[in-house]
């Protein structure tokens, strides 16, 4: 069933990289991702960070719940020593779906609980928390807030892909701005949030400024008008006021950052069945509403201002980077490469390793430009039993200083352990890229409005039954099988 994955050994995947004139390297052995780095005045204790990677399954007022604790748990258990928790939203306002987790006085002790759950779990399975790095994603959803979308700046593409779902209308130029004073409101929020994160236990916090949520959006705000849109100073003044604040009032708090260095433009699906294959949405040139992309042609990843953000992140005291691209919801080969699209994408409109590729090299370039702080790269997933190996070369070359595994993660948390204990990944349980984790994701369906997500085909206890409610009773295609 595999479309594009048919490698027996790493040596085809790097020969077939160099046919798509992309440049990949594989080790032979894994030993450069057990090495320690340090960030900050912490040891950690190797080189691989499970992404952040929302399970949507919180309660409605934002606390984790059972499914929450269970994947911290398995997480922390699993050996990687960069836990990077998933988009935790600063206000109800600013939450994409209302299960996502949202840091509050009220939910703080649960929070608490769940860190501590995933320290402990790590202590139990791997002796020493000393060298684990663990915190959690801040976020404002933006123009994905499922309560009313809040736009930083109209984007002539996205607009009208926005839905208001509060009157079925998709937003035009005539949808209301978040004012300056409502961005210094948000500003405060994000303050609040990290103050909180610190007492629950975080080690760091992420403001996340990817994926086109609202920090993202400012990044690429060139036509909105005010203190916050134009010029690259103004675009970037919300991170640098929160980064300033927060190093001030949180003294002790690690701050990383997530951002997106390509924001690449939408796609959308044309064709039937199996040609329903991602084509770009028609836009106008100059493009005016993307970051890091080249304003004549939206395939040309231009560098300029993301590595400028990116020494102006590491020079104000964030302490690791990780690299990303995309929007999730209008360009989702971007963001993940996958062998099959979910319920409601689009085909691949390019080889998968190419979108690989892509993440690979943007993020070399990003290290190269800080190489004294340490990058995590991402996108690894669609490399199955190979994104070790391609990670421990670009580890051992310093083209990155952590490997990161997102959709992997989900499907074989224990990753870390396995592979420092075989040097191989367990074959039953390596992320297919079936894309069950998206589709979940995105259904709604649910007496709470969200349907938690996981990995079906690997984690088939919890996710199958879950699977099989979302989808009508229909349960998933066995996935040895789909092998
Ligand atoms: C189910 C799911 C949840 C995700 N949640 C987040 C998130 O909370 N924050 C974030 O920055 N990225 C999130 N991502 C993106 C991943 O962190 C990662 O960038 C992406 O899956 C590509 O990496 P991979 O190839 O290792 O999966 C999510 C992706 C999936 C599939």
């Amino acid at each position: 069933m595999a479309r594009y994955f048919k490698y027996k050994t790493s040596a085809e995947l790097v020969a077939d990289a160099t046919e798509l004139g992309c440049n990949l390297d594989a080790a032979e052995n894994l030993d450069s991702l057990f090495t320690p780095v340090s960030v900050g005045n912490v040891q950690v204790g190797n080189r691989l960070c499970i992404q952040p990677m929302e399970g949507c399954d919180g309660t409605l007022a934002g606390l984790p719940d059972e499914l929450t604790f269970r994947r911290y748990q398995r997480f922390g258990a699993g050996g990687a020593k960069l836990i990077w928790g998933e988009a935790t939203a600063v206000s109800d306002a600013g939450r994409m779906n209302p299960r996502q987790l949202w840091i509050h006085e009220g939910s703080a002790s649960a929070l608490e609980q769940m860190l501590a759950g995933c320290r402990l779990s790590h202590r139990d399975a791997c002796g020493n928390d000393g060298d684990l790095l663990l915190g959690l994603q801040l976020t404002h959803s933006g123009r994905y807030s499922f309560r009313k979308p809040l736009v930083a700046m109209h984007d002539p593409i996205l607009d009208p892909l926005t839905l208001d779902k509060s009157n079925g209308q998709r937003l035009d130029s005539s949808y209301p701005l978040l004012s300056d004073d409502d961005l210094r409101r948000i500003e405060d929020q994000f303050v609040a949030a990290a103050k909180l994160a610190k007492k629950v236990g975080c080690d760091f916090v992420d403001l996340k400024q990817c994926h086109r949520y609202l920090l993202s959006e400012l990044l690429a705000s060139k036509t909105r008008p005010g203190d916050y849109g134009g010029c690259f100073e103004n675009r970037t003044r919300f991170i640098r006021n929160i980064v300033t604040r927060i190093r001030a009032e949180v003294p002790g708090l690690m701050l990383v950052s997530r951002f997106n260095a390509y924001d690449g433009i939408p796609y959308r699906g044309e064709g039937t069945g199996e040609d329903f294959i991602g084509v770009p949405c028609r836009h106008d040139l100059p493009l005016e509403a993307a970051f890091g992309v080249h304003p004549e042609n939206h395939l040309q990843v231009d560098l300029a201002e993301p590595i400028a953000l990116a020494r102006l992140l590491r020079d104000s005291g964030i302490q690791i980077l990780n690299v990303t691209l995309g929007n999730p919801y209008a360009n989702p080969h971007v963001v993940r490469p996958a062998e099959f699209p979910p319920v409601d994408g689009y085909h691949c409109p390019e080889h998968p390793l190419i979108g690989v590729c892509r993440q690979l090299q943007i993020a070399t370039a990003i290290q190269q430009a800080v190489p004294d702080i340490p990058v995590v790269g991402s996108g690894y997933s669609w490399l199955q039993e190979f994104a070790l190996h391609v990670g421990a070369a670009n580890v051992l070359q310093h083209r990155i200083g952590f490997v990161g595994l997102g959709r992997a993660a989900l499907s074989h948390p224990d990753f870390a352990r396995v592979a420092q204990e075989t040097g191989k990944l367990n074959r039953k349980q390596i992320c297919r890229t079936f894309s069950y984790c998206t589709g979940l994701m995105r259904n709604k369906q649910h007496p709470l409005g969200q349907f938690p997500t996981g990995c079906p085909p690997f984690d088939k206890d919890i996710y199958g039954p879950i699977w099989k409610e979302a989808n009508g009773g229909q349960g998933i295609v066995d996935a040895q099988k789909q092998d």
